[in-house]
């Protein structure tokens, strides 16, 4: 029997054959494409992720395609807009990523700005909604990450494509991205089927740390390691600084446990009054605790100290104790 939303796939499939085309062999996929050789996209990367573009005609996909498929089909694939009794393309001028299902079906589209003087709303956009794209499930590039997430029981997440793309030109595949939307539980039930360790590498500025405090609660810290990026970095753009063997050097060395992280995050700015330090102390403690071991507890608790300027180790050691015995 035919799986009842095999024409929504065939019509995102068709739709992502000819994004491709418009890069790969079109006068304008030719200026597409030296932007994205700018951004360290061969040509190899848009065939390994079949990126595509979307040309500036407004409605260049729809005249191209709704001889072959059903009206019906055509409104609820999201790929289209309806204003005026007229159909329009939902993406035109943007570079476009598709987002493909588990079983490498393309099942929705990131589209991304790249012309200087577009003034188009949205750096990206994404397809909305459908009836086999639910963005707080799919997991970008789960399909191609799961043979080496599997085998390493191991997943990176990431913020975007573009982070997802430098990891891969640094040789690291278990990599997934929620596309700027927040993980969800179900991305969290889909991933506790495959890994078991979690590694987040979100972005170094302020929304990315504080999609990694979230993140933690949800993945659970045992599981979990981080990768700080440096201020104002992403993954993309930490690789293009230094190199693809230093991304791939940071995401395999340069993790982080939980704890750590926490420690930094929940740091008051001011910790020269006594109240603050006390918070603070308060704070740390309920964590250490949670430590599985002494020597990991001990740990904690040294660096804990260096933070504190009225505390030493034994006050520290004597706060973690008694939080301890109170549990
Ligand atoms: N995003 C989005 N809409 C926006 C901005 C971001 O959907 N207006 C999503 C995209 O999936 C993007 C992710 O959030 O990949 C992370 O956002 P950001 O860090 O701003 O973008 P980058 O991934 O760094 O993309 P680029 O390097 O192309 O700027
Ligand atoms: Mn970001
Ligand atoms: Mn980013
Ligand atoms: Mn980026
Ligand atoms: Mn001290």
């Amino acid at each position: 029997k035919e799986n009842p939303n095999a024409p929504l796939y065939n019509l995102n499939n068709q739709a992502a054959r000819l994004y491709n085309m418009l890069l790969t062999s079109t006068e304008l996929g030719q200026k597409a494409q030296a932007y994205l050789e700018k951004r360290g996209i061969t040509a190899e990367i848009i065939k390994a992720f079949n990126l595509g573009l979307a040309p500036e005609e407004q409605d260049f996909i729809y005249q191209n395609l709704s001889s072959k498929f059903d009206e019906a089909v055509m409104a609820k694939s999201g790929l289209f807009r309806y204003s005026n009794n007229r159909t329009f393309d939902a993406f035109s001028n943007r570079i476009m990523f598709p987002v493909t299902n588990e079983y490498g079906h393309v099942v929705a589209f990131s589209g991304r700005k790249w012309q200087e003087n577009d003034e188009s709303r949205g750096k990206y956009i994404n397809t909305q909604a459908t009836e086999i794209y639910d963005k707080s499930f799919e997991l970008f590039h789960l399909d191609k990450a799961k043979p080496t997430i599997s085998k390493s029981k191991e997943v990176y997440l990431m913020e975007g494509p573009m982070d997802v793309i430098a990891a891969y030109k640094a040789g690291i595949f278990n990599v997934v991205a929620t596309m700027g939307t927040a993980l969800t539980e179900k991305h969290v039930r889909r991933l506790k089927k495959l890994a078991k360790k979690y590694i987040l590498l979100y972005d170094g500025d302020n929304a990315g740390q504080n999609a990694i405090y979230k993140a933690l609660d949800l993945l659970g810290q045992k599981q979990t390691e981080i990768v700080r990026i440096p201020e104002g970095m992403d993954p993309d753009e930490y690789a293009k600084s230094y190199s693809y063997e230093a991304l791939a050097k940071l995401m395999t060395e340069g993790r982080i446990q939980p704890l750590e992280f926490l420690m930094d995050y929940q740091r008051p700015a001011n910790l020269n009054n006594l109240q603050s330090q006390l918070d603070f102390l308060e704070e740390m403690t309920a964590e250490i605790v949670k430590l599985p071991s002494i020597t990991s507890q001990d740990l904690y608790i040294r660096k804990l100290v260096e933070l504190l300027p009225d505390f030493d180790y034994q006050q520290v050691e004597q706060a973690v104790n008694l939080r301890r015995e109170n549990n």
